[in-house]
């Protein structure tokens, strides 16, 4: 048996994080590579849910102790690779990587988590399809904004993920009542957080990819149909969906790519699109971000598992890739990674089933 990988996983517990180290753990077993895995994770209670070799409570990413962390984890269990997951600690350690001696395979971190005006400006440059915005500077704007852009429109703030704070307003009346309430509450501080932009009703899509200096290796495309607990979410989205589609559309696959692209002229690592289409199907940006959207690694653990072949194990692929096991070429590329019409079905305390474009039904977890 080759060397034991040594990992460190941050945000272990997080559902991405579990999704990751889940894959990566099949992915070894399968190609019978031993592997160690340590995790850190904030969340005092779902550190335990990862099957982790060692479990660490870890600060916040905002902490100074954070990086200290990590280079201690690092020397005492020789960690060969390190994988950030969640966006907010992985953009901490793309900015610090001299003082992390272990190997890691991310982004730029300027490409990680970028505000919702700095994708839009820097899409709208490349000719990406993305959705009018204008950002909210005073009150007095709202009206001229709606006059401008119609309504509905949708509001949000300009930083943060999973819809977070995001709303259909349907006039200025309404978005003053929604960021004045947040402003009093505390769940923001200023009215520049906030954008508005135009209002996209038709399908609710994702790109995955993963890169390596420049060159796309793996990229997939989903729709997402359904999210957790919807019905008592103001918006119907709670983040990560619950039921998902995959799709291989050309056009999709194109703005995907063009996405990142205009991001990242030369992207390295994971990225995440998300793709809305306007009422005549109309497809248009509204996040591209240098991290790994929650259902990444388990779509690859899935397919991976239900079709007996460690090539779809996207997670794996970047750890091979990252640790230097395989060269970029000894993995098989695909530009369409998962077959199409596949439904991924997971709900909490339900487990998580494939369904094949026949209804075939594979159980995953
Ligand atoms: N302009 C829009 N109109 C309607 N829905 C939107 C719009 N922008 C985003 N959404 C919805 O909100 C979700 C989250 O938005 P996204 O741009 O991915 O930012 P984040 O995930 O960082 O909150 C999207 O997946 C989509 O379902
Ligand atoms: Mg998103």
């Amino acid at each position: 048996m080759a060397q034991l990988l040594r990992v460190l996983v941050t945000g272990a517990g997080g559902i991405g994080g579990v999704n990751f180290v889940r894959a990566l753990r099949f992915g070894a077993e399968k190609s019978k590579i031993g592997i160690f895995l340590v995790g850190t994770e904030f969340n005092e209670y779902y550190i335990d849910l990862p099957d982790l070799d060692e479990a660490i409570k870890s600060p916040r990413h905002s902490d100074p102790s954070f990086l200290p962390l990590l280079r201690k984890l690092i020397s005492k269990y020789k960690v060969d690779f390190l994988h950030p997951n969640p966006s907010s600690e992985a953009k901490v350690v793309a900015n610090n990587l001299p003082q992390l001696k272990a190997k890691t395979y991310l982004p730029n971190w300027r490409s990680i988590s970028p505000d919702k005006e700095t994708i839009w400006k820097k899409l709208k440059t490349k000719q990406v399809p993305v959705p009018e915005t204008r950002s909210v500077n005073s009150i007095d704007e709202l009206e001229g904004i709606f006059k401008e852009l119609g309504s509905p429109l949708w509001l949000r703030p300009k930083e943060g993920a999973g819809a977070r704070l995001a709303l259909k307003v349907n006039s200025a009346e309404e978005a003053l009542h929604w960021i004045k309430l947040n402003l009093s509450q505390g769940r923001t501080k200023a009215i520049g957080e906030y954008i508005l932009q135009s209002y996209l009703p038709g399908r609710d899509l994702a790109y995955d990819s993963l890169w390596y200096h420049g060159k796309l290796i793996a990229g997939s495309a989903r729709q997402r149909l359904e999210y957790p607990l919807k019905h008592i979410s103001l918006t119907g989205l709670t983040g990560t969906p619950s039921v998902a589609r995959t799709i291989q559309e050309e056009k999709i696959s194109k703005i995907g790519f063009a996405s990142v692209k205009a991001l990242d002229s030369e992207p390295h690592g994971f990225f995440s699109t998300d793709i809305k289409e306007d009422e005549g199907g109309e497809p248009y940006v509204t996040e591209v971000d240098g991290k790994w959207h929650t259902t990444a690694p388990l779509w690859g653990y899935a397919f991976a598992k239900a079709k007996k072949d460690n090539f779809y194990n996207v997670a794996f692929s970047y750890l091979l890739i990252g640790t230097g096991r395989k060269t970029p070429s000894e993995i098989r590329s695909s530009d369409n990674l998962y077959p199409e019409g596949y439904a991924l079905i997971r709900q909490m305390d339900s487990g998580v089933i494939l369904k094949d474009p026949k209804g075939k039904v594979t159980r995953i977890l």
